[in-house]
């Protein structure tokens, strides 16, 4: 039986965001190229979209590359370029027909042309989407995001925009790249590493984490239906006391 029956709709998370680790290591174990481990991860993101919008979860980002993957080979930084202009190119007509919405998080100047325009394209046709806004964390990373905000604060300050006595931790959110879309509830990562990988280090502030030793085109429906439970069985305090929480709860 599924697991989407236990899920409480009431609870869901805002926002879930996902690390994708561990295709290279899913190829591996079967003799297969790091190419095709990428490649058998295309499907698992076409569940997630699936799962997501079934629950109804508003947002779902999705870490593709990191700005440290640029080190990689130039060989799989290339097939995973090409490979996602492909992606992206083949499914904007089925996320339309699903209602989805794209958006993309990271350093776009330092993307190829096809794979701008690509995901440029995905984004203007997707745009009046109203069901589930799915975010491609391409090129990202989050020291990035803060020195890129930086220098625009900056900027508005030098340039009488902005008073600096007026910045905050809110005026600062609106100078990342994820203005406007809520900070992630839970941060799923796949292929058993338990660390950040420089992603939302700012939006992660208070998300609930849920590891898991499944490589990435392992990862499936079912399995992010048990992240949900698992997460919707947790006590979030955000500093406060126990007895606070179950307080403001009645
Ligand atoms: C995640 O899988 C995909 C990207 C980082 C682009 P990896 O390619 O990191 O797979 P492993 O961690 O080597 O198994
Ligand atoms: C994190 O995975 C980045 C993405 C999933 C896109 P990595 O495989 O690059 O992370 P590290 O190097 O193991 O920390
Ligand atoms: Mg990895």
């Amino acid at each position: 039986m599924s697991l989407i029956g236990k899920i409480d709709n009431n609870h869901l998370p805002a926002h879930v965001a996902i690390i994708m680790d561990g295709n290279g290591r899913w190829a591996k174990t079967r003799g297969l190229s790091r190419g095709e481990g990428h490649r058998e991860g295309i499907s698992s993101i076409r569940k997630m979209v699936e799962a997501a919008s079934k629950i109804a979860i508003p947002y779902l980002t999705l870490y593709a590359f990191s700005t440290e993957n640029w080190n990689r080979p130039a060989e799989e930084v290339n097939g995973l370029m090409n490979l996602m202009v492909y992606a992206i190119s083949e499914e904007t007509s089925e996320l339309k027909k699903n209602n989805v919405r794209i958006q993309s998080i990271g350093d776009r100047d330092r993307l190829p042309d096809h794979a701008r325009n690509a995901l440029d394209e995905c984004i203007r046709e997707t745009e009046n989407s109203t069901g589930l806004t799915l975010i491609i964390a391409l090129s990202y990373s989050s020291k990035w995001e803060i020195a890129r905000a930086t220098r625009h604060i900056t900027n508005d300050v030098v340039n009488g925009v902005l008073r600096k006595e007026d910045i905050n931790e809110e005026i600062l959110g609106e100078y990342l790249t994820t203005r406007g879309i809520p900070d992630p509830d839970l941060l799923i990562r796949t292929g058993g590493e338990q660390r950040i990988s420089n992603f939302l280090l700012w939006q992660c502030a208070y998300a609930e984490f849920y590891f898991t030793e499944t490589f990435w085109p392992d990862f499936g429906e079912e399995e992010f239906y048990a992240a949900i439970l698992d997460f919707q069985g947790r006590e979030r305090r955000f500093g406060k006391t126990s007895e606070q929480v179950d307080f403001d709860s009645k």
